[in-house]
């Protein structure tokens, strides 16, 4: 069926199509509605239905005879290690670790908290977490302890994991410190704790409400998977939004499993039996969604790689890994070809390896620039594809879907709508926009099966940011295109979240940190253009009268300032001293004109301005 066909179908008749591909799936109640619309605008998928996705993602693999095929292969260039778990063994130590938290009280709708590195346990956790029905939080393991404590105080976990350490390079990087104080700045010291122990920074005295991961699994009795609600909650995962306050983005067991079943064979074209790597992270949706869960429910064999693009140890080492373990499809951020393209610009390391295996490369988590692509086509001579999503969707929203139709690529653009998703361009009155003509990048309602019903204990924060802008759609929050033949083009962020390597942050919470400093009177964050990262922020900040520090010590205390309090994946570029910032007449700072200035970008001086002189003093501030 053609693409066109596939996604008309798709919106016109969603319970038909919906039903069909969760057909693929086993459930142990069949639901009662495919969309149930009783509450709209809060629409639910499969309600009355229920099943396990673990269940799906493992037992169901193992029963149906792949026991014996690889589901899991953590490979590791920071510690030397390559460890391949069957399906049958990733089940057994799931059940084994489900069985762990159960017998430290975790039950069905409690949380837990995931504070890892890479490395298989963080996958076995949340396995272990959706085979009891408990809800897992993943926390990047880059984020600093106040970032880990808003996490933790929101989610009001009955437990949390971690590990003592992770590796950066050749850094390791200890995690029980930054774990602690995060506990502490939650106010839930006395939670319990189940921490790895790792050679590299082996724990030698342990907190009374810890046990030691492994001390654990030698006496754990396994567990069951135990039938969720498809409604039920699987996982929370916290993004960024316009303020320094991240939202927990709630993931749906049902429609979750449906869709990210259905996206591996329709969008990225693998079968069964195929290896698949996504090189991100546990800790981001792309790693969530394409290092665990949909690779296993569709019976792929996935990777879970701790290492980087380059530097473990060099700009070859993603070809090693397709090489190793004959990858059928890579999924990444163009940040990381762009950090191998600099250091192999002609491509000699790659054309040491076979990587005849790959099949096709996927690029999400920022906006992929034609250049990078075209350099990624002639180096890999394959499909490079390009598709745009954010954790609230949990799946591709535009995408060229591969296993339905492969359509012309168009550098620049993440092709079209994905079945599901009925895209829509407004303007800012809530009118449709011509094609060709840049608007808000929204989507009309109902959203698919798998993609936020709300946001975490506050259901009025998710309609008030995603469903009050325009009635009847879900609003992206990004600003874009579409054009002649429907392709759409993304092409910023209508609010002040920035993506830095592909990893989103909010200039909110960066200028909380930078506003904790004493001689900080106020501040303001914005992404600049970055040619490795895409976007890096840089900081404004005006003084308080009277403060005596030296610019040099005062950059240096601000820097270190945003990586202890919110990670050092958020260091900015640079912060710029300034007597004023610009403002409108009712106060709002002009981040977007700032921003403009900052990427010699033409820009209108904005009729609300309250003094148009501060800008010129910005562009000085900027040249100096
Ligand atoms: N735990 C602790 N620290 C971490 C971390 C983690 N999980 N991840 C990153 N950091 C630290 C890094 O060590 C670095 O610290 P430093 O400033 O002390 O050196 C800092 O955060 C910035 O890291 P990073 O953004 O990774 O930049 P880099 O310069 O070390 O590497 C790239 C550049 C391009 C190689 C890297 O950004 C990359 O691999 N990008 C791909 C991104 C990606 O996969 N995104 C997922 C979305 S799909
Ligand atoms: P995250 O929720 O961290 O996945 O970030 C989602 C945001 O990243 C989107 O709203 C976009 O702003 C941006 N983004 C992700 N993928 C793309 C893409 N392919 N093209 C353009 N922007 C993208």
């Amino acid at each position: 069926m053609s693409y066109e066909t596939t996604y008309r179908n798709s919106i016109k008749n969603p319970n038909e199509f919906w039903a069909l591909v969760a057909a693929d799936l086993e459930w142990t109640r069949q639901w009662d509605r495919v969309l149930d619309e009783s509450d709209a605008p809060f629409y639910e998928w499969f309600s009355g239905g229920e099943l396990n996705t673990c269940h799906n993602a493992l037992d169901r693999h193992c029963n149906a005879g792949r026991g014996s095929q690889a589901a899991l292969i953590y490979d590791s260039p920071v510690t030397g290690q390559v460890r391949t778990y069957s399906y049958d063994e990733l089940r057994d130590e799931v059940a084994l670790f489900a069985g762990v938290l159960a017998a430290n009280g975790v039950g069905q709708g409690d949380r837990v908290i995931i504070y890892m590195p890479m490395i298989p346990e963080a996958a076995i956790s949340m396995l272990a977490c959706a085979r009891i029905g408990a809800i897992h939080s993943v926390v990047f393991g880059g984020f600093a302890a106040k970032e880990l404590a808003t996490r933790i105080a929101d989610a009001d976990p009955a437990l949390i994991v971690s590990a003592s350490c992770g590796i950066e390079g050749t850094r390791v990087i200890p995690y029980l410190p930054l774990m602690e104080e995060a506990l502490s700045l939650a106010g839930v010291k006395e939670l319990r704790r189940v921490l790895v122990s790792r050679p590299q920074l082996p724990i030698e005295e342990l907190n009374p409400c810890a046990v030691l991961w492994d001390e654990a699994m030698k006496s754990a009795e396994p567990a069951d998977c135990v039938p969720v609600s498809a409604t039920d909650p699987l996982y929370i995962l916290y993004t960024s939004g316009t303020t320094g306050e991240p939202k927990g983005v709630v993931r749906p067991n049902g429609g979750h499993a449906v869709a990210l079943k259905w996206t591996m064979e329709s969008i990225y074209n693998v079968k069964p039996g195929d290896v698949y790597w996504a090189a991100s992270d546990i800790g981001w949706v792309v790693g969530h969604s394409y290092i665990v869960y949909a690779p296993l429910l569709h019976g792929c064999t996935t990777i879970l790689y701790e290492g980087k693009p380059v530097g473990t140890p060099d700009a070859s080492a993603f070809w090693r890994v397709i090489e190793q373990h004959k990858v059928d499809c890579l999924f990444t951020a163009p940040t990381a070809f762009r950090a191998i393209r600099r250091e192999d610009p002609e491509g000699v390391l790659l054309h040491q390896h076979d990587i005849s295996s790959l099949k096709t490369l996927f690029l999400a988590g920022e906006r992929c620039d034609p250049d990078t692509l075209h350099w990624a086509e002639n180096q890999l001579e394959i499909p490079v594809i390009d598709h745009w999503w954010q954790t609230e969707s949990g799946w591709a929203m535009a995408a060229n879907p591969m296993g339905i139709e492969a359509l012309p690529v168009k550098a620049g653009s993440p092709t079209v709508p994905v079945p599901g998703y009925d895209i829509r361009v407004l303007d800012d009155e809530g009118n449709e926009v011509p094609r060709g003509q840049s608007g808000n990048i929204v989507v009309k309602l109902p959203l698919p099966p798998g993609t936020l019903p709300t946001l975490w204990g506050n259901q009025k924060r998710y309609f008030d940011t995603y469903l009050s802008r325009f009635e009847g759609h879900y609003l992206t929050g990004d600003a874009g295109v579409m054009d002649e033949q429907g392709y759409l083009w993304v092409m910023s962020r209508i609010d002040d979240v920035i993506n830095v390597a592909g990893h989103r942050l909010s200039t909110g919470a960066l200028e909380e940190a930078l506003a904790t400093h004493p001689a900080v009177a106020e501040c303001a964050v914005i992404g600049v253009e970055d040619k490795l990262k895409g976007e890096m922020p840089l900081g404004f900040v005006v003084l308080n009268s009277g403060a005596n520090i030296d610019k040099a010590t005062l950059k240096k205390e601000l820097v270190q300032t945003v990586r202890s309090l919110v990670g050092a994946i958020a260091t900015p570029r640079d912060i710029l001293v300034v007597a004023r910032l610009p403002k409108t007449r009712s106060g709002k700072i002009l981040r977007g004109t700032m921003r403009k200035i900052a990427d010699h970008q033409e820009y209108k001086t904005p009729a609300t301005i309250e003094d148009p002189a501060v800008l010129a003093e910005i562009a000085t501030a900027l040249e100096s």
